[in-house]
């Protein structure tokens, strides 16, 4: 099987790697006991905001047995504050820990940090590039609801320009699937011509749709916060805001059937009030996320030794 040294991106996954990932994780929700990594520590460095991403991998490293340094908030409150490289701080925080989980604000922030690090880097979020612990923990949702993504519609929804979690997950669902794919999007979030050309290259149809259309069609509907954050023009983010949403008016319009994702935070795209319709799958997707982020803890402890 494929050796990963770090985790940056979801194109460095094959299908054997992925399959293996997948029954890791499920034998990690059955029964951990038998994976323990007693004494070895996670550092989780946190440049960008997070619940899930950040206390999931905590969660899933003490699950395991080991233990954990962590800096939220690192743009305050590490030395960064102090004008140190991120390149310093990834020396300097590989020699206290054996494998570090990086959440960070630039493109590419990953990889400059794999590039000077002897421990294995996880790219836990890099602005608006990639997030491949989310795709990750994406598939293995739709996968544990429907038997064949290839026959699937899967509807993506927000921003899709910046959403770092919707460009990784459409590099897994291109490379390995060939289903069909639906943006949603306001028109200054996009997805990006990069994408788009990727999806293309490799046989997958997509295509722009409205939002009230694309969700009578879809079997797994993906739905994003936009991103307030990424945008400098504050004027350009409210012209993104408030076009889709879902709330009880619009649950007959999906199918019986269908599953609701969302990478979460959300804010008003879906209301609360219809969290308790058996279609509404996030908090599952979150806590799948705990069960997969151990089988990569796990995936590159072993591989590093
Ligand atoms: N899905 C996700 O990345 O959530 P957090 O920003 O809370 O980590």
């Amino acid at each position: 099987m494929k050796k990963l040294n770090h985790i940056i991106e979801s194109q460095q996954f094959d299908k054997e790697l992925l399959e293996y990932i997948f029954s890791l994780a499920d034998s990690m929700k059955s029964d951990h006991s038998q994976h323990q990594i007693k004494g070895k520590i996670l550092a989780t460095l946190f440049y960008e905001p997070s619940t899930r991403t950040r206390l999931s991998f905590e969660s899933a490293m003490l699950q395991l047995g080991g233990n954990v340094l962590s800096t939220e908030s690192a743009k305050e409150f590490s030395s960064f504050s102090k004008g140190e490289s991120l390149e310093d701080t990834i020396k300097v925080t590989s020699g206290y820990a054996d494998i570090i989980a990086l959440r960070h604000f630039d493109i590419g922030a990953a990889k400059r940090a794999a590039l000077v690090s002897d421990k294995p880097i996880i790219n836990a979020g890099d602005g608006a590039g990639q997030h491949p612990t989310q795709a990750l923990l994406d598939l293995y949702t739709i996968q544990n609801h429907f038997k064949s993504i290839n026959d699937m519609t899967i509807c993506l929804v927000g921003d899709l320009r910046y959403g770092r979690t919707v460009r990784s997950l459409c590099y897994l669902l291109g490379r390995f699937y060939k289903p069909r794919i639906l943006f949603v999007a306001p028109k200054i979030c996009e997805m990006a011509e990069d994408i788009r050309q990727f999806l293309t290259k490799n046989g997958v149809h997509w295509e722009k749709m409205d939002f009230e259309t694309a969700i009578e069609e879809a079997d797994c509907i993906y739905m994003t916060r936009i991103q307030k954050e990424r945008f400098l023009d504050m004027g350009r983010y409210s012209q993104a805001i408030n076009k889709f949403k879902i709330d009880n008016s619009i649950l007959p319009t999906i199918k019986p059937g269908a599953i609701v994702l969302h990478p979460l935070p959300r804010e008003s795209e879906i209301h609360p009030e219809v969290d308790d319709d058996p279609r509404m799958i996030y908090f599952e997707q979150a806590q799948n996320g705990v069960w997969i982020r151990m089988a990569i803890i796990h995936l590159l402890l072993s591989s590093s030794n």
